[in-house]
């Protein structure tokens, strides 16, 4: 069933006029080393669900080792190497959602080698994409680049977050931007 049969004509309670919603499936995939990533990918598709779109996560895994200092100092090293990595299997079809929203954090001004190797493996079967990026301060737009290359497509939104207003759960910087985006997402559709 393609997206335009599954719209769903919502009629606004108050009678006044009758909107058009269309609703999504959505992918939130995600690679999160220390769970910022994570943390924020889970938000937007808890907000995506709460508007009434089917949202599904997945967390990519890297086969690499990125654990401790020497995964921190590797990490970085393969990023700004462009080393390719391994990912485990992927078990959501990825070609069957309308959108798929990739989370990355940012390493060394790009994405994080898992995400790369997702949007080169699946570049073929993605729809839509959107990019999400973590960062501790600067890098996003070198990510959302590499990304754009990777899958083929450009991006109908993106979403950049620092890691401290993320695990401070900031109102204003963390929550009022995973809304926003969320909304963008849905207007996209
Ligand atoms: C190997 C490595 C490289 C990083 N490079 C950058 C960078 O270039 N710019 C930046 O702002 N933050 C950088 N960071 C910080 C992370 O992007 C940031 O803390 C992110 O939110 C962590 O997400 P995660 O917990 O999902 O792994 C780097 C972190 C690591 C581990």
């Amino acid at each position: 069933m393609g997206r335009r049969e599954e719209t769903i004509l919502a009629t606004v309670v108050n009678g006044l006029h009758t909107s058009e919603v269309v609703h999504m499936r959505v992918l939130v995939v995600y690679y999160s080393r220390s769970g910022v990533t994570r943390k924020a990918c889970e938000a937007i598709a808890a907000s995506l669900s709460v508007a009434g779109h089917e949202a599904v996560t997945e967390e990519l895994i890297d086969k690499t080792d990125r654990e401790g200092m020497m995964g921190w100092l590797a990490g970085g090293r393969d990023a700004t190497l462009k080393k390719p990595t391994a990912i485990g299997p992927v078990r959501a079809e990825v070609g069957a959602f309308d959108l798929v929203v990739i989370g990355t954090p940012v390493w060394a001004f790009t994405c994080a080698p898992a995400a790369r190797a997702f949007c080169e493996q699946f570049a073929g079967q993605l729809q839509r994409v959107a990019f999400v990026a973590t960062m501790g301060g600067s890098g996003d737009r070198g990510a959302y680049e590499a990304m754009e290359r990777y899958c083929g497509k450009a991006p109908v939104a993106t979403l950049t977050l620092i890691d401290k207003h993320i695990r401070s759960d900031d109102a204003e910087r963390y929550a009022a931007k995973v809304e926003a985006f969320v909304q963008e997402l849905m207007a996209e559709a």
